[in-house]
């Protein structure tokens, strides 16, 4: 495991495999989750606002696009290691526009991904269908992960990344562990990728990203800048600006 933890600390990225039934950093295995079949309650999606950076994801795709065979192996290391079941489904919370989804079924695993936005799951639904890859083995449907919970099915599910930093309210969080846990079958685990930047709160220094792509005509110059931290609420305010050219049509996204 250390080498590839190498690797993602390269990127100042951790993952972390949490329990579903507690916040605490630890290695842990879903409790109290019950076998009770397969439907998702529909009925359970509230939609919050969606973010107008998700609302393009043919540019998402562009500026989040890598390579996910590392990481894939590193789920499947800890699928293998830390599960006491047998894992062959998984589910994917705020999925985004499915690249885990299209890479899964090439290593034996079928995967459900879910979206709070529209687009993004209809992108993805559009790239499965273009790569010919059967519904059975991914497929992924609108959802929000404050509270969409799943009849137990699921051997393991994943969280990359830091997309459950959309979820900034204790209750919403408490609320996802808790549908996560009895969408999970007993004895599976949840894993959660936090990018761990060891950030000086204290200090007005505070790291950025920022990164440009080009392809097909589309440019792309991304930013990912810290802007504050709200320590009482243990919130970071993130900036993100993504600054298009699209063929010479120009396009600001900024959340
Ligand atoms: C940083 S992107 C990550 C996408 C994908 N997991 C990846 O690895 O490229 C975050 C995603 O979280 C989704 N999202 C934000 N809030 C959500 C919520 N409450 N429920 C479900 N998805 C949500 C966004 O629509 C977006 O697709």
């Amino acid at each position: 495991m250390n080498d590839l933890n190498n690797q993602y600390n390269k990127l100042a990225i951790s993952f972390e495999i949490l329990s579903a039934s507690s916040s605490s950093n630890l290695v842990g295995k879903v409790v109290n989750s019950k076998l009770i079949g397969l439907e998702s309650k529909k009925s359970l999606i509230n939609r919050d606002k969606t973010h107008q950076f998700y609302s393009f994801p043919k540019y998402y795709d562009l500026a989040f696009n890598r390579d996910v065979d590392n990481d894939i192996q590193f789920f499947i290391k800890c699928f293998k290691e830390y599960s006491d079941i047998d894992v062959q489904k998984i589910l994917e919370p705020a999925c985004g526009t499915g690249i885990f989804l299209e890479n899964f079924p090439e290593y034996g695993y079928k995967i459900l991904g879910y979206d709070l936005s529209e687009e993004m799951v209809e992108y993805s639904i559009e790239r499965l269908n273009k790569l010919g890859i059967n519904q059975e083995l991914a497929s992924t449907i609108v959802g929000n992960m404050k509270d969409l919970e799943f009849k137990s099915d699921f051997d393991a599910a994943i969280i990359c990344i830091n997309s459950l930093g959309y979820l900034t309210q204790e209750d919403d969080i408490i609320s996802h562990f808790k549908v996560m846990g009895k969408s999970i079958k007993e004895g599976g685990i949840y894993i959660i990728e936090l990018s761990c930047k060891c950030e000086d709160l204290a200090s007005e220094k505070k790291p950025d990203d920022t990164w440009q792509v080009k392809n097909d005509g589309i440019e792309i110059k991304m930013s990912w800048i810290i802007d504050r931290y709200d320590i009482r609420n243990r919130i970071r305010h993130i900036n993100f600006q993504m600054n298009v050219n699209d063929n010479g049509k120009n396009l600001v996204l900024e959340e």
